[in-house]
């Protein structure tokens, strides 16, 4: 069965860490995030996908290639310049054949049953079929109000509170019927959810709603980067990772050095390569990439530390993200949904709280930042 990722945006909101990262290629749980999804299709039997890629497209093609590795056919296709949404599968329109196809935004966790969705878009008669969520706050998403059919009435991207008839929002996975895809004028800017989905549902076409209670996570910022990292090692969604369990929920990969003292208090991963300094604690709900150190006495909690990182002895890192191969000198502090994009050098005794973003490669004295 054909499918289609979306995976050609800037990854804005998750700036620095997709700064040379594509958001769909940034790991999670030391995994590139696309490869979970890929998996996650394949599962359901879609095992020849095209990725639409705009935004640094050799970070996709040097990692997946053609897709052989994991059992799978995949296609490339750039866009010169960004299409949108709809744009972009009319812009891989020749692949995806005559029958119903998958299509993905390339930055949602989850663990749909598609074949259900499949089941449900066929029995309806559906030429369009858009999985649904409930979520707390509609706003920030594709609101999709539906009758008792489950056809969907009105679609609405990105609603003012005034606007908000239901909690379900477009998921972002759909089944479509690739005729609808004719209408779509080629080469140019056009979106799914301001555009074609409005048309047809004025048109009287048949679109319906999947509502699903499955996970779902939209990983566009780094509170929700951070989240998806938490709720994979709680067991809120079923991921699987590498490493060897050593102690309670603490996995750990191959060649790793442990130092005197140091306390693993899971759940928790770390990757391989790594060496933890004696009398560092590693606690709950943090994931350590591939060829970390870790200095003595460090103190890391719920948060994600990604390859080829230094942290400095006495330092402390919670609740944020460092990017790869950042350096940190010794008791540096890193709180509060920080983030720290790739090759930093941060000089000792440097304190980044409060969601400070610092770009890639910049470098910063001793004891500069109080933030
Ligand atoms: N190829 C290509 N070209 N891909 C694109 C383009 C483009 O011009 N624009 C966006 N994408 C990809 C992004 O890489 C991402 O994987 C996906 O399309 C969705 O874009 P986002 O920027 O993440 O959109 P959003 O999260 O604000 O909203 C969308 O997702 C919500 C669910 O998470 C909408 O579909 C909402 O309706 C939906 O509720
Ligand atoms: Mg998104």
């Amino acid at each position: 069965m054909k499918g289609a990722m979306l995976v050609g945006g800037f990854g804005t909101r998750l700036r620095p860490l997709t700064v040379n990262t594509p958001k769909p290629m940034l790991p999670l749980v030391n995994i590139p995030f696309l490869e979970i999804e890929l998996l996650h299709l394949k599962e359901y039997g879609v095992d020849e996908v095209v990725l639409s890629t705009g935004y640094l497209p050799v970070v996709f093609d040097e990692y997946f290639g053609d897709g052989s590795r994991m059992g799978m056919k995949l296609t490339h296709v750039t866009e010169d310049k960004p299409l949108g949404t709809c744009g972009a599968i009319k812009n891989v329109a020749e692949h995806l054949g005559d029958g119903p196809v998958v299509v993905c935004n390339g930055d949602i966790l989850t663990d749909l049953d598609i074949g259900e969705l499949l089941e449900y878009h066929r029995r309806k008669g559906a030429h369009v079929t858009i999985t649904l969520t409930p979520v707390e706050d509609p706003t920030a998403y594709g609101l999709v109000p539906l009758d008792t059919d489950g056809r969907i009435k009105e679609f609405l991207e990105k609603p003012s509170w005034d606007q908000v008839v239901t909690n379900l929002i477009n998921a972002g996975t759909y089944v479509l019927d690739p005729a609808v895809l004719e209408q779509v004028p080629a080469g140019e800017n056009y979106s799914f959810e301001r555009q074609l989905f409005p048309d047809l549902l004025q048109r009287g076409e048949p679109l319906y709603g999947f509502r699903s209670d499955c996970y779902w996570l939209d990983l566009g910022t780094p509170e929700k980067y951070l989240s998806a990292h938490h709720d994979i090692l709680n067991g809120g969604i079923e991921v699987p990772f590498g490493g060897k369990e050593m102690g309670e929920n603490a996995f750990v990969g191959r060649d790793v050095k442990i130092g005197r003292d140091a306390v693993l208090y899971g759940p928790l991963l770390i990757g391989d390569n790594v060496s933890i300094g004696a009398g560092a604690e590693i606690l709950g709900l943090t994931c350590i990439g591939n060829g970390v150190r870790v200095g003595p006495e460090a103190r890391i909690e719920g948060a994600v530390i990604l390859d080829d990182v230094t942290i400095g002895e006495r330092c402390v890192v919670e609740q944020s993200v460092v990017g790869r191969g950042t350096v940190l000198g010794s008791g540096v502090h890193v709180a509060e949904h920080s983030v720290l994009g790739d090759n930093i050098e941060a000089g000792d005794g440097n304190e980044f709280k409060r969601g400070i973003r610092v770009w890639p490669s910049t470098v910063i004295e001793a004891d500069k930042i109080k933030f």
